[in-house]
């Protein structure tokens, strides 16, 4: 009991010497916990506002709130967010400490990597990296294409553990981390006394995920200005404003009725029709419900023009594939998402576009691209080394 008050307190005067520290930048200032922190970090001395993001008003509307898969134990707070950060860019969390979270995740690319699977400590990756960015805007909570992982808090640890990935043992994390002496700081800071466990290191790397929001692409300049995503945004280009009434529109598909409101979440895992025979049962694997053989989520398609691949299993190589693949490569079968096929017939919608609509819908597609995420310092790598 007294050291865990012992610990609230410091925790507490830490912060109160955090705060002071900010109003005189002079390094003699500082406390010393702080110095040591600058000795491996580049942190600023308050945190960044991870916890309240100033949005703007259409990514707050109830239909982008209703996505939201925040838990009520674990909103995002500032030094929680701060902590998730280091742990997202430490090497030291995988066996032969080479390899982060953001080995695979690149800012630079959407939170996602380049090549079809990413490079683990031991070999590649079965599917295509995801895509980090908004989601905390997915309602059903559940994680990964298959969503095997039924909440964040779950997944952050699977890839540490993953023997591909990272191949740490849990216990062996715990004792790197307490064996340094910054993290204790940093936990502390973030919970309020300095102990390190696993469950808090979930929390910690759910709270920095969650904090990754893309709320500043040229869409959200447009629509701010006017009412609703179907009314023409007095900032695009006519082909911008086509391919934006193509996305929203009826060509026979959708797809904004599967990629939903401004944030372009699904609701549900869904097949896309990708293959007629689909080698990767997607939810199927978890689920054993035939209905749902190659169905699998979908990341947010905010920032989708930063990505190099697409699709689970990264097959498709840049977006005018995928325009393509949903312009006349939908494949037939028996799991095919309504949304996609003649109700009657159940053959697979052609939307036959013209070559300038396509062009117009690839404009579209980069307007959601948000050049400020991919080089905010809040989600960049803090390690000094
Ligand atoms: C070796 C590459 C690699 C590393 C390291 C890695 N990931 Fe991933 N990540 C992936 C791949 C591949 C997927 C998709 C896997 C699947 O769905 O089966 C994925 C999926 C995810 C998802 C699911 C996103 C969604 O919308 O469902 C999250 C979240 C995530 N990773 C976070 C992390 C975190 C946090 C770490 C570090 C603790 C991490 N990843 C480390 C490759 C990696
Ligand atoms: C039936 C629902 C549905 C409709 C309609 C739909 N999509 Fe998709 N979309 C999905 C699913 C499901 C995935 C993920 C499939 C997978 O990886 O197996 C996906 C994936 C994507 C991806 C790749 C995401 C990534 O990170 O790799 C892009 C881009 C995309 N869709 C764009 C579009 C566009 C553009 C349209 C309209 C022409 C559209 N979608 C219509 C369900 C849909």
């Amino acid at each position: 009991m007294f050291k865990f008050k012992f610990f609230c307190i410091t925790g507490f005067l830490g912060v109160l010497a955090f705060v002071s520290c900010s109003k005189d930048p002079a390094v003699s200032q500082l406390s010393d916990e702080q110095k040591l922190l600058q000795q491996f970090f580049n942190l600023p001395s308050e945190p960044f506002n991870y916890a309240s993001p100033d949005l703007p008003e259409h990514l707050k509307s109830g239909f982008v709130n209703a996505q939201k898969n925040t838990p009520a134990g674990n909103p995002v707070t500032n030094w929680g967010a701060t902590l998730g950060r280091v742990l997202f860019y430490d090497k030291s969390l995988s066996s032969n400490g080479s390899i982060s979270c953001a080995s695979c995740h690149i800012q630079a690319f959407g939170f996602t990597d380049t090549a079809q699977f990413s490079k683990g400590v031991n070999g590649l990756t079965k599917r295509h990296s995801m895509s980090l960015i908004n989601s905390a805007y997915y309602a059903n909570g559940r994680f990964f294409w298959d969503e095997r992982a039924a909440r964040l808090e779950h997944q952050v640890l699977m890839p540490i553990q993953d023997q591909v990935e990272m191949n740490m043992k849990l216990d062996s994390v715990l004792t790197r981390l307490r064996s340094t002496s910054y993290y204790p700081i940093l936990f502390k800071y973030a919970f309020g006394s300095d102990s390190v466990s696993g469950y808090r290191i979930s929390l910690a790397l759910a709270q920095f995920v969650r904090s990754i929001v893309s709320s500043q692409s040229k869409y959200d300049d447009g629509r701010k200005l006017v009412s609703g995503p179907n009314v023409d945004f007095p900032n695009f280009t006519s082909t911008e404003n086509l391919g934006k009434q193509i996305f929203f529109g009826n060509r026979l598909i959708n797809c904004s009725g599967c990629h939903l409101t401004d944030m372009m979440v699904l609701d549900n895992p869904r097949n896309n029709g990708l293959f007629e025979t689909e080698l990767d049962s997607g939810i199927f694997i978890h689920t054993s419900n035939s209905q749902d053989i190659g169905k699998f989520k979908a990341p947010s398609l905010r920032n989708i023009g930063l990505r190099h691949r697409f699709m689970h299993d990264g097959h498709l190589i840049g977006l005018n594939a995928v325009i393509e693949h949903y312009d006349n490569g939908i494949q037939s079968s028996p799991h095919l998402d309504t949304h996609l096929k003649d109700p009657v017939t159940g053959i697979p919608y052609k939307m036959g576009l013209s070559p300038a609509e396509k062009q117009a819908l690839l404009d579209f597609l980069n307007t959601l691209t948000d050049e400020h995420i991919i080089t905010d310092a809040k989600f960049s790598n803090p390690w000094l080394k």
